[in-house]
């Protein structure tokens, strides 16, 4: 993990957070709810989730393990599979409402209007085909470029576009790798790979889910670089899915803070790294090193997420959390408006249902 640089100070994010973002976000999620049947009962591993991400943004989502942080983005891309199904809720992309799409448009809509690297780069990516293949066959289907082509240009077209992209991912003599096939490359270009499939129809928006768990720091650097520069570039919108909050203070202009399955805070990253409000966000700062604080120990927070089959209606962070009082033995809400600061707490907004 990554420490975080000076965290409490709000002026390092200047120049990440842009004064004024356009009020109509390219992704606004609301109320939206999946669930998992199990043996004991339905398990609502997304509960309520609210979002938006703004043109060009990028949104950070942190929470520890098993918060529902993939779920959440594998439901607004349509790619929850049964028995497991999405039960409310709203996801807008650019305004058309993808919940009111078929399977069908859902397909043209992944890859070239939103495209997600998902958290394990080698079970992503098809084993027994070649990069050349996986790269070429996302290129044929969803770039206008290519696909309006005569067909006997097609794929000699896309495949020169597959080495521009595998150029542009930083994979050194691309031209002898397109043969290669995915156990080839080492874990860092595996990820490199991945973002290069999920950009080669240059989406409006990017969701890199973990990114880069597992790489050494150097790549790790060097993969969120890539992403900066490609978000700059193509005007991309992006949801960094991570554990690292390093990471989000260094990169992401607002961050959500999900735990058991729903939002717990969410604002600009001065806002929810420089004055948290639920117990919940500061106690994963102090389980976060700082740089300018090293010789302070890391606080780990006790306890674990709690199973949430037959949960009751409670603050779900109740029994981990220090300032726990009666208030909380009861639905606590968080009434999403974009643009504020809010966290899912007695203690903060008001927040009783
Ligand atoms: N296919 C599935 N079937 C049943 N339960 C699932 C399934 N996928 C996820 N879950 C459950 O949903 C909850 C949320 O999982 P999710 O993968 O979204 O967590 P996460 O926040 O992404 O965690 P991590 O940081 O480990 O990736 C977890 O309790 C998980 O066990
Ligand atoms: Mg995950």
């Amino acid at each position: 993990m990554r420490s975080i640089p000076a965290f409490n100070n709000p002026s390092m994010h200047a120049q990440t957070a842009p004064a004024s973002l356009p009020p109509q976000p390219v992704l606004r999620i609301r109320g939206l709810c999946t669930e998992f049947p199990t043996p004991r009962g339905p398990l609502p591993a997304v509960q309520d989730v609210s979002l938006d991400v703004p043109v060009g943004g990028c949104v950070g989502i942190v929470g520890e393990s098993g918060s529902g942080k993939s779920v959440t983005f594998a439901s607004v891309m349509g790619l929850v599979r049964a028995p497991g199904r999405v039960t409310a809720g709203q996801v807008w992309l650019d305004g058309t409402d993808l919940r009111t799409l078929d399977e069908a448009a859902m397909r043209r809509v992944r890859g070239k209007q939103i495209a997600m690297t998902l958290q394990d780069a080698l079970t992503a990516l098809n084993p027994s085909l070649t990069v050349e293949h996986q790269l070429v066959e996302v290129i044929l289907a969803h770039d206008d470029d290519v696909s309006t082509l005569p067909w006997w240009q097609r794929r000699r077209r896309a495949r020169t576009r597959a080495l521009e992209m595998m150029a542009l991912v930083g994979i050194p003599t691309p031209e002898t790798r397109l043969q290669d096939y995915p156990h080839h490359f080492s874990g860092g270009m595996r990820q490199r790979i991945m973002i290069a499939i999920a950009l080669a129809c240059k989406p409006r928006l990017l969701i890199a889910d973990e990114p880069t768990t597992a790489l050494d720091v150097t790549i790790q650097a060097q993969v969120l670089e890539l992403i900066a520069s490609l978000r700059q570039s193509l005007g991309m919108s992006v949801v960094l899915i991570t554990h690292d909050l390093g990471v989000v203070a260094e990169r992401c202009d607002r961050v959500v803070v999900m735990y058991a399955g729903q939002v717990v805070e969410s604002g600009t990253t001065a806002e929810v790294i420089g004055s948290p409000r639920h117990p919940y966000t500061r106690a994963l700062l102090r389980a976060t090193p700082r740089v300018e604080d090293l010789a302070q120990a890391v606080q780990p927070i006790a306890g674990t997420v709690p199973d949430m089959v037959d949960f009751p209606a409670q603050c779900h962070f109740l029994e981990r959390c220090t300032q726990r009082q009666d208030a909380c033995h009861q639905h606590i809400a968080l009434a999403f408006a974009p643009g504020t600061h809010q966290a899912r707490c007695v203690l903060a907004n008001g927040g009783l249902s």
